[in-house]
């Protein structure tokens, strides 16, 4: 991994486009990447990122315990590539028609060790660690290089529910205190399976 990051600090931060860093992470054989010196011995139980690079391109690795899952988002923000580096990623992509109030679900496609995972700018998808009792291990690589998740939509598929997070946002979820939140929107939509 330290190959890649050293090759990545490189980049001219102008030239940086999905193109360019795909040329890069396509030269790496991510299924026989050395990582687990910067997971420190912890235990792969617990969801948890670590953070690899800030500048030009934003790394870290995540760690997804058995059935691990992020609720439906849409980056608004930023794109990026997932690498993974251990276990199965399973991925389901949504489009969301705003004037119909229609979220149509895609089938959800899985990606195994050494895979990589393009996340264009505006996505909308689900991410899970399916497995029922291994973890995943993840590296992201995204750009620009946010830090939170200000403007970045969760449509909480249960309850029909457009929630919208504001700069405090640091991480995907719906589990952040209230002032977290820029607006939620109720019955937001409803759900089409394309599959
Ligand atoms: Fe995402």
């Amino acid at each position: 991994m330290k190959k890649v990051l050293e090759r990545l600090k490189k980049l001219n931060p102008e030239e940086i486009d999905p193109n360019t860093l795909k040329a890069e992470l396509s030269k790496v054989d991510f299924s026989s990447v050395e990582y687990m010196d910067y997971l420190k011995g912890e235990e792969l139980d617990s969801y948890f990122r670590v953070s690899l690079m800030d500048f030009p391109v934003r790394v870290f690795l995540n760690v997804w315990p058995a059935q691990f899952q992020l609720p439906a988002h849409q980056h608004k923000n930023f794109w990026g590539y997932i690498a993974v580096l251990k276990g199965l990623l399973t991925e389901t992509s949504f489009v969301f028609e705003e004037e119909e109030s229609k979220l149509s679900c895609h089938p959800p496609k899985s990606f195994r060790k050494g895979e990589v995972v393009f996340e264009p700018l505006n996505v909308i998808h689900h991410l899970q660690n399916p497995s029922p009792s291994k973890p995943l291990v993840t590296a992201h690589f995204y750009f620009p290089t946010v830090t939170d998740y200000n403007g970045v939509k969760i449509f909480d598929i249960r309850n029909r529910r457009i929630t919208e997070l504001n700069e405090k946002a640091t991480s995907i979820s719906l589990d952040h205190p209230e002032g977290y939140y820029r607006e939620v929107k109720e019955n937001a939509f409803s759900v089409v399976n394309l599959w």
